[in-house]
């Protein structure tokens, strides 16, 4: 069999730069590496309260993104999660091979369940991981393209088909998490020690910022009073991270880009770092708004989702054939 290849994207809010450089501007790369589920994650979007319109809103613009990124419909399967049934019904299953202690013990339920009051936290916000398992395993996929923040994730997604498999023979197949050598972890711009992330803040790049913003936002980047553009996360966050953000785009190493920076001052850097992003974004906003006003978006959501029903159903019925379902 050739090899599955699956990821996606969650619609809570507006992407930002993080979500380009850590995750949608590698997945055009895996779609010669073997058959490519690429979704919208929009079941795992109810996890916290959210505007129905908002809602449908950003799911269609992730899937707009996923074109204008170079994702293409005859070779990856682009489809929403709620248009294949499948998921939840894995869920179901899966959900009884997975346990509390390890659910209570992931990073982002506890970062998320923080900021709630703790009488009102969602079932389905501690049980997130069971649905992502639930995606992943339905495409037998290897390959698990994500950020750094996910990837956690992912290992708990292998502990599961492990103890499946472990209990019922080899019915799942062991996914891996590949993560993108520079920028799997690009930080806030006015807090470069937090994750830059859609529910924030300032100093976050919103993926349809326009170039003025966009600027303005890298220019007032914190940083530090040294003056010298050096890789160094502990002693230099913000560098490192405009560094981080500039060698990703550029698609060099983080050596080569210090190098292009040895004389400069943080302006003249900030300025460079600006260009580059910009330079990046511009042709791909001109195209993700050319597809959001195109019914070609649909077209490629019910394609993707035909496939992808096909692919997961029959995983879904190897699985009822395993626990006894009749
Ligand atoms: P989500 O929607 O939070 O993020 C989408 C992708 O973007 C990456 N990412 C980042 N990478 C670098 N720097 C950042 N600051 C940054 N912020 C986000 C994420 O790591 C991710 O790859 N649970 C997932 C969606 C999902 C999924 C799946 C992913 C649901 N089922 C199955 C893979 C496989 C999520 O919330 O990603």
């Amino acid at each position: 069999m050739e090899c599955r290849i699956l990821s996606g994207i969650k619609p809570t809010g507006q992407l930002t730069l993080g979500n380009y450089i850590g995750a949608l501007k590698n997945f055009k790369n895996f779609q010669d590496q073997g058959e490519c589920f690429i979704f919208i994650a929009d079941l795992h979007a109810l996890t916290l309260p959210i505007e129905p319109d908002t809602l449908r809103t950003n799911s269609r613009d992730i899937a707009a993104f996923y074109l204008a990124a170079g994702l293409d419909p005859n070779r990856c399967n682009i489809f929403l999660q709620s248009h294949v049934s499948a998921h939840a019904e894995l869920n179901a299953i899966m959900q009884n091979f997975l346990y509390m202690g390890e659910l209570s013990r992931m990073t982002q339920f506890k970062e998320k369940s923080q900021k709630l009051n703790q009488e009102k936290i969602g079932l389905g916000l501690f049980a997130y991981p069971v649905l992502m398992a639930s995606d992943i395993l339905l495409y037998d996929a290897t390959i698990v393209p994500v950020g750094d923040d996910q990837t956690q994730h992912v290992e708990l997604t292998r502990d599961l088909a492990k103890r499946f498999n472990n209990r019922y023979g080899n019915v799942l197949v062991m996914p891996k998490a590949v993560v993108t050598k520079v920028g799997a972890r690009i930080m806030s711009l006015s807090d470069p020690t937090k994750k830059m992330s859609k529910s924030d803040q300032k100093g976050d790049i919103y993926l349809k910022d326009n170039p003025n913003i966009i600027r303005k936002k890298i220019m007032s980047a914190v940083t530090d009073s040294e003056s010298i553009v050096r890789f160094d996360r502990t002693n230099k966050p913000g560098i490192s991270n405009l560094l981080t953000i500039y060698a990703s785009i550029k698609e060099i190493s983080i050596e080569e880009a210090e190098k292009n920076f040895i004389n400069a001052n943080y302006g003249t850097f900030k300025s460079a770092v600006a260009d580059a992003v910009i330079e990046a974004l511009e042709p791909f906003q001109k195209q993700y708004y050319e597809y959001l006003n195109s019914g070609y978006v649909d077209l490629v959501l019910e394609k993707g989702a035909n496939r992808a029903r096909e692919v997961s159903n029959a995983t879904l019925k190897r699985v009822h054939d395993a626990v006894g379902l009749l």
